[in-house]
């Protein structure tokens, strides 16, 4: 099976959607123009709704068993083309070859997991109130799921939605970023040889997601709404999926703090924080956005730190040895200057630039003196910019780091045990690495507080998301 050809095509009910209209997919580092995608339009998201509608039915009569085994399959062909996938992933997103390996991979744990937590959807039998009622609850798919998914990770920001809903017993409906659909494609068509249904994972590629999600969201028919992206959209598809009060999961934007206590190991929070931030370029929902420093260890941090990033090397993923690639557009890259000029104006310093770059890359900076008064205290960067703001108490620190409206992810370090039990119940955020800078795992919840979002993904709870609870009451004469 080809997994990238050219032209590509929405995929719906199994079938290659063909249209007049295409997207054009262009390799971010190269400019090179990747493939054509056939365009979905409402008409045919009529039908692909029609065909996920019909499939939830049929999915309600097989059972967590036989699912799991497909999801079983499905990772191990994820598994066995994690070069191809990757490639794809480097080719039309940017990032190292060997970061679109470990998300291949990442991807891949999201599949496993939930092949194994299909069998585990227990529900309950509940001590009852009467000798003559038994009172039981049972968990049941919520029905044809629409899923938005972003550029930033093409294949694990998929997977990690698409297999716990078919674990529940949903079928799927997938607007991939336009950006990088060919890994989406790629991911339905190893679905599909693993035996998923053709209508439980249909992929709906276009340049035009607002039409489309509108149309879509619009119907009674989809019964859950799955948006990783910004805080801006996901709020505006809040209140596009009230009037058909949809189930809704968003994760939404970050602003991660990343403190380093006088305790901390400097060594140790200077290798967290290079994982934290360069990650795909700086290109996460959970990047370290602010980095607060004890003033007692600044310098020394300061100085590790600098040295370390001016080892990265810049270049096309696909080149042995490269440590950042492009970023996702010219857009992405101006935007990121913007905020660097508007902190340099207001007084930031630059402890660090590497030697300027062209076309979308971006080499990485590290500035100093950053305060409230700077855009990117208060912006996610999305960009290979460390932003160093010192600080005196550990009051004062968790007041900054908890002083935005997004909750998504934090990171500490610090050797103090007392201090660590403090700070990380007082910071408000959904998830928090101590002394760690990398904390996604498919076994453990993803998500956000206040405007970063609402729901989990990954572990127990992410196949919730995708249930409903039905209580049942019964009586005995
Ligand atoms: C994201 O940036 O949205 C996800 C990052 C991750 O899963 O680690």
């Amino acid at each position: 099976m080809s997994l990238i050809s050219n032209p590509e095509f929405s995929l719906i009910n199994g079938q290659a959607h063909h249209s007049k209209t295409q997207v054009d997919v262009v390799n971010p580092a190269t400019g090179e123009h990747l493939a054509q995608v056939s365009e979905a339009d409402n008409q045919a998201a009529d039908k692909a709704l029609q065909a996920a509608a019909e499939t939830f039915e049929k999915l309600a009569s097989t059972t967590a068993h036989a699912r799991s085994q497909v999801l079983r399959k499905w990772y191990e062909l994820v598994i066995e083309h994690r070069q191809v996938l990757a490639e794809i992933v480097t080719k039309e997103q940017g990032k190292p070859l060997k970061e679109a390996l470990a998300e291949a991979d990442y991807a891949a744990g999201f599949i496993e997991w939930y092949s194994e937590e299909a069998k585990r959807a227990y529900g309950q039998v509940i001590p009852s109130h009467s000798q003559s009622h038994e009172l039981t609850t049972i968990r049941q798919g919520v029905g044809v799921v629409l899923g938005i998914t972003p550029w930033n990770f093409p294949l694990a920001m998929i997977t990690r939605k698409v297999a716990p809903a078919y674990a529940a017993g949903c079928s799927f409906i997938l607007k991939p970023s336009e950006k990088t659909p060919l890994a989406a494609i790629a991911l339905a068509k190893l679905a599909i040889q693993a035996g998923m249904e053709v209508g439980a994972f249909q992929v709906l590629v276009t340049n035009d997601s607002k039409g489309l999600v509108a149309h879509l969201t619009e119907s009674p028919q989809v019964r859950k709404l799955t948006f990783t992206g910004s805080t801006q959209v996901g709020s505006a598809l809040l209140k596009q999926c009230a009037d058909t009060v949809k189930k809704t999961s968003m994760e939404l934007g970050g602003n991660a703090p990343f403190i380093v206590f006088d305790s901390a190991d400097v060594e140790q929070a200077v290798s967290g924080l290079m994982a934290a931030k360069f990650r795909n370029a700086g290109q996460t929902c959970v990047a370290a956005n602010r980095v607060f420093v004890a003033k007692g260890i600044a310098a020394e941090l300061l100085n590790t730190l600098t040295q370390q990033v001016s080892t990265l090397t810049l270049g096309n993923g696909l080149e042995q040895g490269v440590d950042i690639g492009p970023l996702i557009s010219l857009e992405a890259k101006q935007k990121a200057q913007q905020l660097l000029e508007d902190a340099l104006a207001k007084g930031a310093s630059i402890a660090y630039q590497g030697d300027k770059q062209s076309g979308q890359f971006m080499a990485p900076v590290v500035i100093t003196d950053v305060n409230s008064t700077m855009r990117l205290f208060h912006e996610e960067i999305f960009a290979p910019i460390v932003s160093i703001i010192d600080f005196e108490s550990e009051d004062e620190v968790v007041r900054m780091a908890n002083s935005v409206p997004e909750g998504l992810a934090a990171y500490f370090y610090s050797n103090d045990g007392n201090q660590i039990r403090r700070v990380s119940h007082a910071l408000e955020y959904g998830m928090v690495g101590i002394n760690e800078g990398i904390i996604s795992n498919p076994v453990a919840p993803f998500g956000g507080v206040k405007f970063s979002g609402l729901g989990r993904e990954g572990a127990q709870e992410g196949l919730l998301e995708y249930q409903e609870i039905k209580y049942l009451c019964q009586k005995f004469s």
